[in-house]
């Protein structure tokens, strides 16, 4: 049995459409605005004001959430590790590839911690400049600068008695790095051109995509941030390397978007599951979610999906072959002929997405002729 955790309402999810959306100026109650990429939990997607009410609707909406799926052993492991860490108040460090998930399980160990009542405040520094982060993270004072022209809380106030995600952490300037030490270990901040120390009541959660101890290694992190940080280290696998995830996440996002759009019973063909079992999903769970989407998007009520019907960025990456060296100079006929020929199949292979029934017509070769090919230059593509 897979594990299936619901963690938060991402309304429709982060659609490029959406995702955009969460650029917004949410108010906290009782604080100033915060601008800019840094998210205020789910709720505050909707605009609704972060309080205790917002327990409320966020249980009210709870049908509608994307569920945490987990069926692989390698992520009920990594589960069992964000429950047992979600339960402390100890600095979290999350490493995983683009799209593996990181900032759902910032989300998941923030609302099983003891702290859920409260805000959880994301933050990208890898997106802003380093005086706009600090006065982010840290808040500044009326006139601290051209354009403040009112004091502000920054997220580590704002997120009181709650969690501060900060994400791309590995991307923060070393000016950045120190003033962030200074917080998590003094845990008070001194806001932009303001002498006056604030206590802070945060737990703090941090992500990042870059290999930290390399980045450690090359001195571009400080070692004793790094230490502060990763005081429990949750290690996301990416998707290729836990292929018991695919299937269920794709039952997943089928039946969530069918669901967001009304359509019933779209279906997968068996050779379509098949494509996206074997595909290696560079963007990992984002890129397979997206997948999904799209399918859904073009389907209608009761379709069955086709290998075609999968989106031509997919079909190419899973058909064509690992690239042939140049032929060298002195290449032989034969070798030059199979370099070339090895390229058009390729090429019409991806261009009638995977269809060996349409290429091989488009070659005007026969299928056997078209399987042998295939065979010979270590290709798949899909019967039909
Ligand atoms: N195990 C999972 N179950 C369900 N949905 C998932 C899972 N993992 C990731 N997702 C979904 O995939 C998308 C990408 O996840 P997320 O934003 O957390 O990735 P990330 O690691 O933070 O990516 P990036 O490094 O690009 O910021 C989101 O829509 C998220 O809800
Ligand atoms: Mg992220």
């Amino acid at each position: 049995m897979g594990v299936a955790i619901a963690c938060g309402s991402i309304g429709r999810g982060d659609t490029p459409v959406s995702a955009r959306r969460n650029r917004w100026h949410a108010t906290i109650a009782g604080h100033t605005p915060i601008r800019g990429p840094a998210r205020i939990a789910w709720t505050a997607r909707k605009h609704w004001p972060i309080n205790r009410s917002m327990q409320t609707s966020d249980r009210a909406t709870r049908s509608e959430e994307p569920q945490f799926v987990a069926e692989s052993a390698e992520m009920r492991r990594l589960l069992d590790l964000v429950t047992r860490a979600a339960g402390s108040e100890a600095t979290v460090l999350i490493q995983g590839e683009t799209g593996t998930g990181k900032e759902l399980i910032a989300r998941t160990i923030h609302r099983k911690s003891p702290r859920h009542a409260g805000p959880f405040v994301a933050v990208n520094c890898g997106a802003y400049t380093d005086s706009l982060l600090a006065s982010e993270l840290f808040g500044h004072k009326r006139g601290a600068y051209t354009g403040a022209v009112s004091d502000r809380a920054g997220v580590f106030e704002a997120a009181s008695r709650g969690t501060v995600f900060l994400d791309e952490i590995g991307a923060m300037s070393p000016t950045m790095q120190i003033k962030v030490l200074r917080v998590l270990q003094e845990r008070i901040v001194t806001r932009v051109g303001a002498s006056e120390e604030r206590p802070v009541d945060v737990r703090v959660v941090a992500a990042t995509n870059a290999d930290l101890v390399e980045l450690v290694r090359s001195r571009d992190f400080r070692e004793d941030l790094y230490y502060r940080v990763k005081v429990i280290t949750c290690r996301i696998p990416p998707l290729r390397d836990r292929r018991d995830d695919i299937k269920p996440l794709v039952d997943h996002f089928l039946e969530y978007f069918s669901r967001a759009a009304d359509k019933q019973d779209v279906r997968l063909a068996p050779a379509t599951e098949r494509v996206l079992l074997e595909c290696d999903w560079p963007g990992n769970v984002r890129q397979l979610r997206g997948e999904v989407e799209q399918i859904v998007a073009m389907a209608d009520t009761g379709a069955v999906i086709e290998p075609e019907h999968l989106s031509e960025e997919l079909l190419s990456d899973r058909v064509a072959p690992s690239p042939e060296p140049t032929p060298k100079a002195d290449a032989t006929y034969q070798q030059l002929l199979d370099a070339w020929t090895r390229e058009v199949v390729a090429d019409r292979l991806a261009g009638c997405g995977g269809n060996i029934t349409k290429t091989a017509q488009s070659l005007d070769i026969s299928r056997s002729t078209l399987y042998a090919l295939l065979k010979k230059y270590g290709m798949h593509g899909q019967d039909g």
